[in-house]
Formats: C-alpha cells, structure tokens, sequence
C-alpha cells in the first residue's frame, strides 16, 4: 500500500508538472517534412502549445530515419541528446540498450499504457520491463496509391494479383502515362521490397528472410522471384526517378501524371494535404497478393534520460501522445491509424478504416509482420546491408541471380 502511495504520489506530481506549471520547450528530432507530415506535426505542437509547452524543431528528412539516427548519434555523442525523438522498432531497443532512455514506466501505469498498446508495438516501446518510448501511430507499407481517374479513364480496376498488375502496368504505359510514380532512394526500394515479398512468399517466408534471417529462405528461388518482380516493378517507372523525394512521386499520382505509387500511408497525407478525397479521387488497396495482410511500422517518440526523473515537459509529451483524442486527430492528418486499440474508427476516411480493421484483422491470423525497411524486422546494420543490395539490384547493378548472393552474403557479415 505504501509503495503505491509513493507511486502515485510520484506520478500526480509528474502530471501536475507536464500540465500545471510552465514548461521548458521540448526539442523533437523527426523526419517529417513533407507537406502532409509538417500537417500532422502541427497537431502534436498545437497540442502542446495549448499547455503552454514551446516546440523547438530538429527536422531531419529521409524516410526509414537514416539519416535522423546518423544526426543523433552525433547529438548524443557530444553530450547535447534532444528531448525527444521519432524513432522506429530496433532503433529504440538499441538506444535502450545503451541506458539512454527515459524510465516511463509511472506515467504508463497510471494510464494504462499495457492494456491499450497492442503487443507487437509494446515489444518495441518497452526494454527490461520499461516503457522507453510512446507510439504515437501505426503506418504500413504494403499499400498502393492510384489515381482514380487516370484508373477510370484506361478502364482499369484494382489489380488483385501479381499478372492483373503487371497488366494494368502496361496498360498505363501504353497509354503514355508513367505507370508507377517512384523515388530512387534505397529506402523507398526497401519499402516496396517489403509488400513484393509478402506477396511473393507469403507471411512465414518474410519472416523467414527478415526476422529469422534463414539463410536457405535468404537464398531460395522465392527470393529470386521477388528480385525478379522488382526488376519488373523497375521497367515501369519513369526515366527521372533518382533520387526523387517519396512526396514528389505522389503527387506524380496526385496530378494523374502517373497511375500507382507503392508507398506506406504516410502517402495518404500527402493526397489529403492537396485537398484529395478516398474513393473520389484517389484509391488505395493491399499491394497485389497481400489483402489480409499488413507489414506494420510504428513512429515512437523515444525521450532521451535528462537526470533520474523524467522531464516535466517529457510527460507531458509522452501523455498527450498517448490520449486517445490525440490519437484519432493525428492519425486522420498523418494517414496511419491509432497505436491504441481503444480508439474510435468514426473519424477516419475509408482508407483509415480499412486500415485499421485490416491491422486488428492481421494481428489475430497470424498475417501482421514487422517492416523491414522501417527498422522493425531486424537491427539497423542488417537492415541497411539489406537495402545495398536491393538498392543496387534495382539499380541494375546486378541480376536476380546476384542480388539473392550478395543479400545472403550480406545477412551473413553483418548478424
Ligand atoms: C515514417 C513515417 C514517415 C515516412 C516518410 C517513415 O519511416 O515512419 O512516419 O512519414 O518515413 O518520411
């Protein structure tokens, strides 16, 4: 009995802290400059700004957070670590690893963190027992982006399969449209890479490849078969895609230069922030071959130790994370759905609730697997071994037959 008194005591007094009295600014590191990512920031600062918290912003753009983490690492190491920062899946548990974070464990409990946050995020925000970070959505990447009009106007209906993609592929191009708006950059190859083998092997063989790092799967003819669908996905992509930021290939679809984007659903913020309606003007469905099936990544803030206690403003940035009105208005803007499953669908649009039905659905068949290109299938040296070599292969740098070599040889240096 005492001990909960102390601990409730400890934790009225964190609250009280994060909301009664004046606040520090927070410092917040995160990849979200996009137009549509800059709108559901927005939600998260005025949130804070309502309780008198200032918001200092560390942006640092490139999807997957490479380059965050690279920044990071720099910030830390000179002893200057920000208050908070976006981070995914087995980046959190590597800084939790080092001990350089948060204790977050008495604002959960009070608010029931355990009971509200599905498994597969809890495995992610909790090291040793402890919340070390709040998750403040889920997004997935097994998704296509279409133009509805662009689809009406070549009489194309949402592929299902592989072979009805590949055909309404050549149907687009035929018609001198880009067929699939891309960005070369690894880690939008990565992404694609994820959906292509979820649909080429099934959920236990991506698992397989990317958890378990089997080094039969790695290097078996399933795996060849998805090199090879990449280099079909790579035929149908327009000459200037190097380099070209996942926002700009969006609106390539926003605009109905281009047909399809296969990208997370962070896409979706992009079309919403241009004024764009689901079903109206644009379609989104599970990459051909993975309806019922979702590969997931959740955005956490992890929030860096400041001294024994957690930061006043800390809490209070980790609470208003957490509630569940935060939740549901962030995530409408963001185009990801709650990290709560106590959160309401009303106020999502359809592409919302098919997202969050199809992750509650996936969680309970076995078919939810953890991205790999965003940090939450392996550690980031494997991960990042991983994207040279599809990167390199998209690239032409080497055939199906090699890149199945060299990711074998990849997994195998670097676990
Ligand atoms: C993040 C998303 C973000 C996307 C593009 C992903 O790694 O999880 O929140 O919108 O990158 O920047």
């Amino acid at each position: 009995m005492r001990k909960f008194t102390t601990m409730m005591t400890a934790a009225a007094a964190l609250l009280a802290a994060g909301t009664a009295t004046k606040a520090a600014d927070v410092e917040v590191l995160h990849w979200w400059t996009s137009g549509g990512e800059a709108a559901a920031l927005n939600v998260l600062k005025e949130d804070l700004e309502s309780q008198g918290i200032g918001w200092q912003d560390m942006p640092v753009a490139g999807g997957g957070g490479t380059q965050a983490m690279t920044v990071l690492r720099a910030r830390v190491t000179s002893g200057n670590p920000p208050t908070a920062v976006q981070m995914l899946g087995f980046d959190i548990t590597d800084w939790a690893q080092e001990g350089a974070l948060a204790d977050l464990n008495i604002l959960a409990g009070m608010e029931g963190w355990d009971d509200v946050v599905p498994e597969a995020l809890q495995k992610f925000s909790k090291y040793d027992g402890k919340w070390v970070a709040a998750p403040v959505n889920v997004h997935s990447t097994n998704w296509v982006w279409a133009n509805k009009a662009v689809l009406d106007e070549l009489g194309i209906a949402p592929p299902q399969t592989w072979d009805e993609f590949v055909a309404a592929l050549e149907k687009v191009k035929a018609s001198g449209k880009t067929a699939i708006a891309h960005g070369g950059q690894a880690w939008q190859e990565a992404t694609v890479f994820d959906a292509v083998v979820l649909s080429t092997g099934g959920p236990e063989f991506y698992n397989k490849v990317f958890v378990d790092l089997d080094e039969e799967a790695l290097g078996s003819d399933t795996m060849k078969q998805a090199f090879d669908r990449m280099a079909v996905i790579r035929s149908y992509v327009d000459d200037n895609f190097s380099g070209r930021d996942w926002n700009l290939s969006s609106a390539m679809v926003i605009n109905g230069d281009a047909a399809f984007q296969m990208m997370g659903d962070w896409a979706k913020g992009e079309f919403l922030n241009a004024g764009k309606q689901p079903d109206t003007d644009f379609l989104c469905f599970r990459f051909p071959g993975t309806e019922g099936k979702v590969t997931f990544l959740s955005d956490q803030f992890a929030l860096f130790a400041q001294g024994p206690e957690v930061g006043k403003e800390q809490a209070a940035l980790a609470a208003a994370i957490m509630s569940p009105n935060f939740q549901s208005a962030f995530n409408v803007v963001k185009g990801s759905v709650p990290a709560r499953t106590d959160v309401s669908d009303e106020a999502f649009d359809a592409c919302g609730k098919k997202g969050i039905a199809d992750l509650k659905a996936a969680a309970a068949s076995g078919n939810l697997v953890g991205s790999m290109a965003h940090g939450h299938a392996n550690p980031a040296a494997i991960k990042n071994a991983m994207y040279d070599v599809i990167t390199a292969h998209f690239n032409g740098e080497y055939d199906s037959e090699t890149a199945v070599e060299e990711l074998v040889n990849a997994v195998q240096i670097n676990k």
